[in-house]
């Protein structure tokens, strides 16, 4: 890795208006985290010392999520969208500040790899000013052209607008990323002009200059996957899938099972540990991580959440913001659990609602039971406490406590707390009249055949 300090100057000013949407498109999510998030990320992992991000009028929330990602971030505002190059151009003050390598990134371009910026960065270690990330189209119209020697070295980059015939037969095509080691790169890149076709200030003309300056340009080549542009909806979902395919196969490798891979959705941000089995249709939102062992049946939803070693989860389980099970905790089908921690071994197996409030080691909640949280106005906290018995059936009306190795009767309705190691009933004692079904047959019978 190259020691030169790194400047990123990420372009996030385009419109999006093909995404037909009232937010900017660079806060579309993917894997659960806006395009703009993986691109800073990017930055990051590549090592930038400073980041710039170039927004345009009206993006407010751009500026917001940019500072969420990277506090530092300085961001700089174009008024109009006049070229990528009057577009790196706006941070032309972050440029003039810095001392190192500069890289253009695009905030809408979310699969490139940090591995790829680092074999951009170190073509300029071997002698390059100018490095572009290249790659081989399937079908090249509309994507600037690399007019190369026949190597790696780089004579201009054509846009396909003004490209000649010869030209627009190359398949080799400029991704948008392009790293500088160039001292007094702002004025090289004040002096692109917009006689073009677009009448653009093009960021690709830095090439044929820099050329006329002796500065060596050069290719570095990458897979078209991973310099996907979004541009629109149908865009965002080809990302979307070709990030989840490679998640997946990083954590396959890394030792978890999926049984039907295509059918398992992670976030960003997922952790899942060693030995790990998924059965199909399971949706990470962001915010989980699942610890050695533990097993997640079919048709689950999961988003910040924790998930112990050797847990057993779902099927049919939603774990909602806050579920935190210790190892061995088992919820089964139809069981919602949100802000409640569960120690060890806890059971809660069918149809139950499990929202604020904590769940003791190996206590046992009996199907159907509700943690009745919500008044309308508050939330309230339903706590129990080790080994107690929660029997089917059961509201237990929070703010209330379940002491430890208690148990509840099957369809108790509870208000008040309840003593360790006691039996809590609430209910209408049963009545029993023998005989009575015999007698109510016949009665109904007889009423029928007179009418
Ligand atoms: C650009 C490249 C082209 C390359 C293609 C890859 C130039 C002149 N052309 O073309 O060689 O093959 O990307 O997708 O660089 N942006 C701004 N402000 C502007 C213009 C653009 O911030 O004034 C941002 C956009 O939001 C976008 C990126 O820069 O993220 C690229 O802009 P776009 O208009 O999509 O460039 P292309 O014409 O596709
Ligand atoms: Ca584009």
């Amino acid at each position: 890795m190259t020691a030169s300090p790194l400047l990123s100057i990420v372009l996030a000013a385009g419109k999006g208006t093909r995404m037909k949407s009232d937010m900017p498109k660079v806060l579309h999510k993917l894997a659960g985290r806006p395009m703009l998030g993986h691109v800073l990320a990017l930055a990051q992992s590549a090592g930038s010392t400073r980041v710039a991000v170039v927004v345009g009028t009206d993006m407010d929330a751009v500026e917001v999520a940019a500072k969420s990602a990277v506090p530092n971030a300085q961001i700089f505002l174009q008024r109009a969208q006049l070229g990528t190059g009057h577009a790196v151009l706006a941070a032309r003050e972050a440029i003039e500040a810095h001392d190192g390598d500069v890289l253009v990134l695009y905030a809408d371009t979310p699969l490139i790899r940090p591995e790829t910026i680092a074999r951009l960065r170190a073509r300029l270690d071997l002698g390059a000013a100018i490095a572009v990330l290249g790659f081989r189209a399937r079908n090249p119209a509309g994507y600037g052209r690399l007019v190369t020697d026949g190597k790696d070295e780089l004579i201009a980059i054509r846009e396909d607008k003004d490209a000649t015939p010869t030209e627009r037969r190359i398949e080799l095509c400029n991704s948008g990323v392009m790293a500088f080691r160039v001292p007094g790169l702002a004025d090289l890149l004040a002096r692109i002009g917009n006689s073009n076709a677009k009448s653009e200030y093009y960021l690709t003309d830095a090439v044929e200059l820099g050329r006329t300056d002796g500065l060596c340009a050069a290719v570095v080549e990458c897979d078209e996957d991973e310099v996907l542009g979004v541009n629109a909806r149908d865009q965002l979902a080809e990302a979307e899938a070709i990030w989840q395919a490679r998640r997946r196969r990083e954590l396959m490798h890394e030792g978890v099972t999926m049984i039907a891979p295509q059918t398992v959705f992670l976030s960003f941000d997922t952790q899942i540990a060693r030995d790990v089995i998924l059965e199909p249709n399971v949706f990470f939102g962001p915010g989980v991580s699942v610890a050695e062992g533990a097993e997640i049946k079919a048709n689950c939803h999961i988003e910040g959440a924790s998930i112990g070693a050797g847990a057993r989860i779902g099927p049919f389980a939603r774990l909602r913001p806050g579920a935190k099970l210790a190892e061995d905790v088992h919820v089964g089908n139809f069981v919602e659990v949100k802000n409640v921690a569960m120690a060890a071994g806890a059971k809660a197996n069918h149809l139950s609602y499990l929202g604020d409030g904590s769940v003791g080691a190996k206590a046992n909640i009996g199907a159907g039971t509700i943690f009745c949280n919500y008044d309308g106005f508050n939330k309230a906290r339903t706590e129990i406490a080790d080994g107690a018995f929660i029997g089917s059936n059961s509201s237990l009306v929070a703010p209330v406590k379940i002491g430890a190795g208690a148990y509840i009767g099957s369809g108790s309705v509870i208000t008040k707390d309840v003593t360790a190691g006691s039996l809590a009933l609430e209910r209408a004692t049963q009545e029993e009249r023998p005989g009575w079904a015999e007698k109510f047959r016949t009665m109904m019978a007889r009423r029928k055949a007179k009418s």
